[in-house]
């Protein structure tokens, strides 16, 4: 394996995940490039320096600027808020770096199209943190319905319910909550969680062509945690839409952070002439399937428990043993192999989200944003 020096900006909640994935994906699986820890980047010294401390990094920087002008560095990776993703990946890209980045790509597809742009002309490889894509579960829905298993596919639905901003209370904004502050996550719910349910979709089902939305905000005005000031809050709480795929199919897709009792309720169906498949984040390894081929004396839903190593159920064979399980933090891992046994594929072989993906899932949530306000039909 090559060594590839890594440079990750944030060490928040994904900069865990993604270190520790780079960590993990070597030992489990072959790379065309081995990642080394060069260097983690965040505001704050002294906790930059625990985090390397801790995680195994070699160095620590507290500009990304500074990171992306080491030559010592070959692939820069942004686990910091969505508004810092549009100038850290073009300058990244700029300086021949390899770019991995969180999603959604951008705050809208302005910014995004602009990060497109600038990977495609600077030739570096590119990837998007969706990772949802990286569940055995998932992947092996994606692969049955490429199948051809499902026959023609009439129904697509997903839901991501979580209920953490219920207290009127909760300031927006600042660490652990720009998510609520439109500035800095460029919406809410849309941009967050649906993101993942329509790059999940697509990836599984072909493009998606119009949209209309119905989003809500149900706390109208929150203080700021950096100025100290109640302000107008700027990002949707709960958004729901119906949407139309290019194969004809038709989705329904719902998100919220009020559903109370519902932390990371990710889950789809998709129905199919011939069989139904579904899954749930909160069972991850579980896939539903029903057949409609199944004898009828016992047809129902199966309980496929996708943990098989004998290299029929996807990434399995590469950890235990069956009837175990793996969880959220493999699925980075799955990312880091997908993106690093062969960053340069070709298209029509990466296994991997990249920029131009990511940018068509903003095209969409930007559509959608657009509907909730004037509550039409909108095509992606
Ligand atoms: N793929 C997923 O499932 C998933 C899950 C959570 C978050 N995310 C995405 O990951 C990104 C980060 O989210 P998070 O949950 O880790 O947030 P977080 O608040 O836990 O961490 C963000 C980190 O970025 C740092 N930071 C902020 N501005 C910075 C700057 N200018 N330079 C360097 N560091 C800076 C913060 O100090 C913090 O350490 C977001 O884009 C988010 O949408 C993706």
């Amino acid at each position: 394996m090559k060594k590839l020096n890594i440079g990750v900006v944030g060490y928040g909640l994904m900069g865990r995940t993604h270190t520790n994935a780079y960590r993990q994906a070597p030992r489990f699986f072959d790379l065309e490039y081995e990642p080394v820890l060069k260097a983690i980047c965040g505001r704050d010294d002294a906790r930059g320096k625990a985090f390397a401390k801790n995680w195994g990094y070699e160095s620590n920087e507290t500009d990304w600027r500074k990171l992306i002008e080491r030559d010592d560095i070959d692939a820069i990776d942004i686990a910091s808020p969505n508004n810092t993703h549009h100038d850290i990946a073009i300058a990244a890209a700029e300086a021949g770096k390899m770019v991995l980045c969180e999603k959604p790509l951008g705050r809208n597809p302005e910014e995004s199209q602009q990060m497109v742009d600038a990977v495609e002309k600077a030739g570096v490889p590119n990837f998007v943190w969706y990772n949802y894509r990286f569940v055995p579960a998932v992947t092996m829905a994606k692969n049955i319905v490429d199948s051809g298993k499902l026959g023609r596919i009439f129904h697509y639905r997903a839901n991501f319910l979580q209920d953490w901003t219920i207290d009127a209370e909760l300031p927006q904004g600042g660490e652990g909550l720009w998510r609520l502050d439109v500035d800095a996550a460029g919406s809410g719910v849309t941009g967050d969680l649906l993101a993942h349910c329509i790059d999940t979709a697509m990836w599984i089902n072909g493009p998606i062509e119009s949209v209309t939305a119905m989003t809500e905000t149900f706390i109208k005005e929150r203080m700021h945690q950096d100025t100290g000031a109640v302000q107008k809050v700027g990002i949707d709480d709960a958004c729901a839409f119906l949407a139309r795929f290019k194969n004809g199919s038709v989705a329904i897709f719902e998100s919220t952070r009020y559903a109370r009792g519902h932390k990371a309720l990710y889950s789809f169906e998709i129905n199919g002439e011939n069989a139904s498949m579904t899954w749930d984040l909160h069972d991850m390894h579980r896939l539903g399937y029903y057949d409609y081929a199944d004898e009828s004396a016992v047809r129902g839903w199966r309980d496929i428990h996708v943990s098989n190593t004998s290299g029929d159920q996807p990434y399995m064979d590469k950890w235990w043993i069956p009837g175990t399980n793996i969880g959220y933090e493999h699925t980075f891992t799955h990312g880091v192999y997908e993106f690093l046994k062969n960053p340069d594929a070709d298209d029509g072989k990466r296994h991997y989200p990249t920029f131009a993906d990511a940018l068509q899932t903003d095209k969409v949530c930007a559509a959608v944003l657009k509907s909730g306000k004037d509550k039409q039909w909108h095509d992606v």
